[in-house]
């Protein structure tokens, strides 16, 4: 895997490496052989075969689809039509205000962390674990807790974009979480690198799914999408998916230790994503300025944070930081 940095001022929590040569090479073979006059097959049994095996789910419970995004857009589509507003984490990723804002679906704020709120017909929350850009995670017992107090069997909305990172990762329950009725969004595009192939799932119970598919476009993924997963979760690829992930949650812990070395002790917030919340009320202006200058990483004024991306940039640049004159706390 070739270590990257991304250029300067982007911060888009994105993987910090390529996938390597051959992954790219089994892809394009597969390509190869399909024939690009047809229509790719409007379902697809044994990508999907794969895809379920993976995370241990009945291949009727999830839609592959461009991305989280996607995937989002239509649980955010599903809850309009049913006429329910949503209730938005704040701070919480922008993606979630502009897919509200462009299906003209309703939506307010919870506060987080420290809110969770409960789920009604009317109101669905949604849930981001870990959080974009807070950081924190949400355990099994927090989720159950929200479906135990929803009214009338509404589940939340569960966007798990950056759960592989998590130190209990949520999506290896999801059997169980589609019990609590709870709907998940999945994303491949930070864990394993392809934010570029807009590859990712919904996952809800076979009902909704149908429901779903049956307003969604009837081509969703086209070929080269559906190479990608084909071979993403070919057993022979095991040992990258997982080297990916773990690559890291170490370097992220590397990371957590050189900034709690030169920032004031409440300062980091909780680190469960590909990304480092850093809470800058406490800190002098001059060192966020040299901190959002070595790592380029993106500022949310309104929330006083700073969300650090982890990859080879950032890393060389907390460094740097770190052998400069000390921090006056
Ligand atoms: C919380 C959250 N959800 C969804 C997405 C979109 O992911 P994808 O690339 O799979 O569409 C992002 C992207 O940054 C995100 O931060």
């Amino acid at each position: 895997m070739r270590a990257e940095a991304p250029p300067p001022g982007v911060d888009l929590t994105e993987a910090p490496f390529e996938l390597p040569d051959r992954f790219k090479k089994a892809v394009i073979d597969k390509l190869y052989e399909l024939e690009w006059r047809r229509y790719p097959a409007l379902r697809q049994p044994e990508v999907k075969e794969k895809v379920a095996s993976f995370f241990g789910i009945d291949p009727g419970a999830f839609l592959l689809t461009r991305g989280a995004d996607e995937a989002l857009r239509l649980a955010f589509q599903h809850a309009g039509s049913r006429g329910a507003a949503l209730a938005l984490p704040d701070p919480g990723f922008f993606g979630f205000l502009r897919t509200a804002r462009a299906l003209g679906v309703e939506f307010d704020h919870y506060h987080v962390p420290g809110e969770l709120p409960s789920a009604s017909l009317l109101r669905l929350p949604v849930l981001c674990s870990p959080n974009n850009p807070s950081g924190h995670a949400l355990s099994m017992a927090d989720v159950q807790g929200v479906c135990a107090r929803s009214e009338g069997g509404a589940g939340p909305l569960l966007d798990l974009t950056y759960d592989f990172f998590a130190d209990r990762p949520l999506h290896k329950n999801l059997n169980e979480l589609l019990s609590f009725g709870v709907i998940s969004c999945i994303s491949f595009s930070k864990s394993f690198a392809l934010a570029g192939a807009r590859v990712g799932m919904l996952v809800a119970t076979p009902e909704i799914i149908e429901e779903v598919a049956e307003k969604n476009d009837r081509f969703g993924l086209d070929y080269f999408q559906l190479a990608v997963l084909d071979t993403l979760f070919d057993r022979r690829w095991d040992r990258e998916r997982e080297s990916m992930v773990e690559w890291v949650r170490s370097t992220r812990s590397e990371m957590v230790g050189i900034l709690s070395d030169l920032l004031p002790g409440d300062a980091l917030g909780p680190c469960q994503g590909n990304f480092i919340p850093v809470h800058i009320s406490g800190v002098p202006d001059t060192f966020v300025r040299d901190l959002v200058e070595a790592t380029a990483c993106k500022v949310h004024p309104s929330s006083e944070l700073l969300r650090i991306t982890v990859n080879d940039f950032s890393l060389a640049g907390i460094r740097k930081l770190r052998s400069g004159p000390a921090l006056a706390r």
